[in-house]
């Protein structure tokens, strides 16, 4: 399969390991771009005619019009199966490598950059609740001492899952944020050099975190997760690809860093697996990490304004076992920031546009990122 990764955490596949996830994927890939076209055609005839140009229909009026379509069946059972299909099969193939792998990651320890786990912290009841996506276990399942199972298996279905979309190192999203921080403030961060200290929250195993040590070559960066499975791989990963960051296992509710910490902070797909409650937690301790001038920037596949894609997050949250996907595509961003403590006239909503993922046509989705940037 194109796009795997070469480093040396990454977990290995036999011959015919790599054939059955390539063929999840394929079919993945098939399911999604076939039936995208015709799932936005049934939109277009059934639902857009009723809202003036422009406007995006609500999710329950879209889901109602497209649930019994004998097309959206289809595409809908296959999107659910493919989901569970790359489970079963990427997850015996990393439990063959566990000892293996935890040995690999222990020998990363004291190396660069520092891994902190604290067991006392407790999985929030958004995250417990349910296999988030379908990821049994979700992110948080410990099986064995020093266990890395969540951290390797996420490195190898996050690919399947996202059907190539984010590049090899499945960094696109880190790219994406900071391209838009860049366009958006030229001069951001400690004295105009930049960033200088930076905290990425929810960094699962740290896909997006990493590219912030090429292009922030001198800050110091720092990650928080409440999954000690996936940082103890992320932080082992990070080694093995030569960047330093200090992982931590951390509540991004209520972290343990003090008042006025960090220039930058942010977050990447975090936003869409927490709750009503959480978001407007995480925003506030947002504001109390940053530091005057600092920026609290969020990026997720929040599309407010696109049937189609609101539709699928709609469809996910029903159907992939990611609850608040559906609410958050209505939340009040603006007005979260402001409860959050920010000045409302240095908030600012924006898109991130896609480094990896080329430009959409009729039959290939190319997913959009919601910015949330708050200023303090
Ligand atoms: C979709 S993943 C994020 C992916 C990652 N940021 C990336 O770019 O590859 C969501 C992550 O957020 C973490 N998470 C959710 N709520 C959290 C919280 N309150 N504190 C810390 N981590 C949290 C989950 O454990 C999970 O690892």
């Amino acid at each position: 399969m194109r796009n795997n990764s070469d480093h040396a955490m990454f977990a290995d596949a036999t011959h015919d390991e790599q054939s059955a996830q390539s063929f999840i994927k394929t079919l993945r890939v098939f399911s999604s771009r076939s039936f995208h076209s015709g799932n936005n055609a049934l939109l277009k005839k059934k639902v857009l005619p009723h809202y003036p140009d422009g406007e995006c229909p609500p999710r329950r009026e879209m889901r109602t019009a497209l649930e019994d379509e004998p097309h959206n069946k289809w595409w809908s059972s296959m999107m659910r199966t493919t989901q569970e299909m790359l489970y079963d099969t990427v997850g015996p193939s990393i439990e063959r490598q566990l000892p293996n792998l935890i040995e690999r990651a222990k020998s990363m320890r004291g190396k660069s950059g520092s891994l902190t786990l604290d067991d006392s912290v407790e999985i929030p009841p958004y995250l417990s609740a349910v296999d988030m996506h379908c990821k049994p276990g979700s992110y948080q399942q410990e099986m064995i001492e020093d266990d890395v199972f969540a951290g390797a298996e996420f490195d190898r279905t996050f690919r399947l899952y996202s059907m190539g979309g984010l590049g090899p190192n499945l960094d696109d999203m880190g790219f994406t944020l900071v391209a838009w921080m860049r366009k958006h403030f030229q001069d951001a961060g400690a004295s105009n050099n930049g960033p200088q200290r930076i905290l990425d929250m929810g960094c699962t195993v740290g896909h997006s975190t990493l590219p912030y040590c090429d292009l922030f070559p001198d800050a110091e960066i720092h990650a928080i997760d409440v999954a000690a499975t996936c940082l103890r791989y992320g932080h082992a990963r990070a080694v093995a690809m030569d960047k330093e960051v200090h992982f931590s296992q951390q509540d991004a509710e209520h972290t343990n860093f003090e008042d006025g910490s960090f220039d930058l902070v942010v977050s990447h797909a975090i936003m869409h697996e927490t709750s009503r409650r959480a978001i407007r937690a995480i925003f506030k301790e947002c504001h109390r990490l940053l530091a005057p001038g600092g920026l609290m920037i969020h990026m997720d596949g929040i599309t407010p304004d696109k049937p189609f894609d609101k539709y699928y997050s709609d469809w996910m949250s029903i159907n992939n076992n990611e609850p608040y996907l559906g609410t958050v595509q209505d939340e009040d961003f603006v007005g979260i920031c402001e409860q959050a403590g920010f000045d409302t006239d240095k908030v600012q909503l924006g898109e991130g546009e896609p480094q990896f993922q080329g430009k959409p046509t009729d039959d290939k989705p190319v997913y959009g990122y919601l910015v949330v940037c708050a200023e303090k």
